[in-house]
């Protein structure tokens, strides 16, 4: 059931079929080695090519009825009628009583009239907004838009947190290699004063831009920061002269340096910010589904409009293919499906996503916030408890780098750690050392690492290389630790708009099979309440100090003792 009450996963046939299956592949016992001399249909029937990705499954602890029963599964819980309420604009984020439409982000402009959220033209609303950021970006990249001295912008740095950086900054550092006005961004998210000081250093006042980015426009974080900014930026022009410190000069500058982008623009407004000079976006859009709303302003403005559009082509590629395609033969949903078959019958709560692409190299942390902040969830929709494991933590680092620090545990720990590798068959840095090529050297080295973890090296082949007898066990590798590969032709604006897109809908997945609301985030408020409690307590309240538990009492006393400015 899309809302209302989920149908409990754990509590239907199609879940007692796979405990079921799941027993007896212990008893035979798993070998990804036997799979694949027994079936030489394995690799092409786990292999799905769409648009520009290869998804390659085969490496995977499952046999084809595995596939079939999670399919199964997922039809009994209703995966694809909630996604088609999603599409539709139900309330899916029923804690918050809101529609859930980043998909509606990229859908193209042609479809504007076919989606009405609260009596609005969904789609007409998005494009409305997306010529606004246009025209900006193209003022920005040509010149045209100046500085309060006149001279033009050369910086543009993003304020914001979570959502609100994580996929801006992941997205520029992926793309940099767009980067063609000559325009650099930069990114301050943590209220760590250090953050603001090195993102800053360096800068040219006369020539940086900011962007205020915030849904609520009320987080701390970057309200302080943004605070913080605005100050540098002034005290900067005035101590050269660019402006005389009156309070106009100041408000020109402000208009000139700062604009904002968020659902409250009446804080925008009240922070100082000309409204002319705002983006905003809806409450149907979540922090860590917005990269594709006015959160890619910075996107817009460094790479262009034209790199931005792609972008979300390829997401709306992903959307459609997700939709449209059982979920049998949907790669994306077969991907989501057997992370619960990991999670729920393997008990493996842990997740490596290994991008070979230092582009790359910030999109595990992007994936971070939204695989655990979708579905880190202990209770459902309707408020009732999980009736089984959710939400695996989800990390990684890019290949080859991670091979000489963490992979000797995904090889020969105790944990089975399924995996993702990510790589991409062009680069735009071709490089060749002596006669060899090094892209091909760097992928040699991918393919490598999904064939050692799927087929491992048993006793006997070890000993054949002469080892002595008492460093054998040490030097076997059990193999059937479980990989998918999605192997790309580039990293382009599209194929990054299609990996975003993948993996919103494989948490999507796993939150419908767990009941889960995958769109709200209520876990994160404690700490916030906490820390507006504990904060005056640092330096001045002892009622505040004296309010609190023993431990922080202790922390907060060695605080104070140490404490030099
Ligand atoms: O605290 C978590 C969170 O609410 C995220 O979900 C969100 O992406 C981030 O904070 C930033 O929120 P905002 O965009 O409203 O500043």
């Amino acid at each position: 059931m899309a809302v209302g009450k989920p149908i409990d996963a754990v509590a239907t046939p199609e879940w007692a079929a796979l405990q079921a299956h799941f027993d007896e592949l212990q008893k035979e016992g798993i070998s990804l080695k036997d799979w694949f001399g027994a079936d030489p249909e394995r690799v092409p029937s786990m292999t799905f090519d769409v648009e520009d990705l290869r998804f390659d499954l085969s490496k995977n602890l499952v046999t084809s009825k595995t596939l079939d029963l999670l399919a199964n599964l997922g039809e009994a819980v209703g995966v694809r009628e909630r996604f088609s309420a999603m599409l539709a604009g139900e309330h899916i984020n029923t804690t918050e009583d809101r529609a859930v439409l980043h998909t509606a982000l990229r859908r193209p402009a042609s479809e504007a009239g076919t989606l009405m959220v609260d009596g609005q033209d969904a789609v007409a609303d998005v494009h409305e907004t997306l010529g606004r950021i246009y025209d900006f970006a193209e003022k920005v990249r040509s010149g045209e838009w100046k500085g309060v001295t006149g001279k033009a912008i050369k910086t543009v740095v993003n304020i914001g947190i979570g959502g609100s950086d994580l996929g801006p900054a992941m997205a520029y550092q992926a793309l940099e290699a767009y980067a063609d006005a000559g325009i650099s961004a930069r990114f301050i998210s943590n209220i760590d004063p250090n953050d603001l000081a090195m993102k800053v250093a360096g800068l040219d006042p006369e020539t940086t831009m900011f962007i205020v980015v915030s849904k609520t426009f009320t987080t701390l974080e970057t309200i302080t920061n943004a605070r913080e900014a605005r100050t540098w930026l002034l005290d900067k022009l005035a101590e050269t002269g660019a402006i005389d410190g009156s309070e106009v000069s100041c408000k020109d500058a402000v208009s000139q340096h700062f604009v904002a982008v968020s659902t409250n623009l009446k804080l925008v407004e009240e922070f100082g910010i000309d409204p002319a000079n705002a983006f905003g976006f809806w409450n149907w859009v979540g922090g860590r589904y917005s990269v594709d709303s006015a959160v890619g302003t910075i996107l817009a403005v460094v790479l262009g409009p034209s790199n931005f559009q792609d972008f979300l082509a390829g997401m709306n590629a992903m959307d459609r293919y997700f939709a449209n395609t059982p979920l049998r033969q949907n790669a994306i949903a077969l991907m989501g499906l057997m992370n619960v078959w990991y999670v729920d019958f393997f008990k493996s709560y842990s997740h490596a996503v290994l991008p070979y692409n230092q582009y790359l190299s910030r999109f595990p942390a992007y994936l971070q916030q939204l695989t655990m902040e979708s579905n880190g969830k202990s209770v459902r929709w309707d408020g009732t408890p999980v009736t089984c494991h959710t939400g695996e933590v989800f990390w990684g680092e890019p290949g080859t780098n991670g091979q000489h620090a963490f992979y000797q545990l995904l090889h020969q720990g105790t944990s089975m750690i399924p995996a993702d590798f990510i790589a991409f068959v062009n680069t735009p840095n071709p490089t060749r050392d002596g006669d060899q090529d090094v892209q091909e050297l760097f992928l040699g080295n991918f393919l490598a690492q999904t064939k050692a973890l799927a087929f491992g090296k048993t006793a006997d082949e070890v000993r054949a290389e002469g080892t002595p007898e008492q460093i054998v066990p040490a030097r076997v590798f059990e193999g059937n630790r479980p990989t998918t590969s999605i192997f790309g032709v580039a990293l382009t604006p599209f194929s990054l708009g299609e990996l975003i897109a993948i993996y919103e809908h494989i948490t999507f997945v796993e939150g419908a099979v767990w009941g889960i609301d995958s769109y709200d985030q209520w876990g994160v408020e404690l700490g916030k309440q906490l820390a507006k409690q504990i904060t005056p307590a640092l330096s001045e309240s002892d009622a505040a100090l004296a309010e609190q538990d023993a431990s922080t009492q202790s922390l907060i006393g060695f605080y104070r003792e140490n404490r030099v400015w």
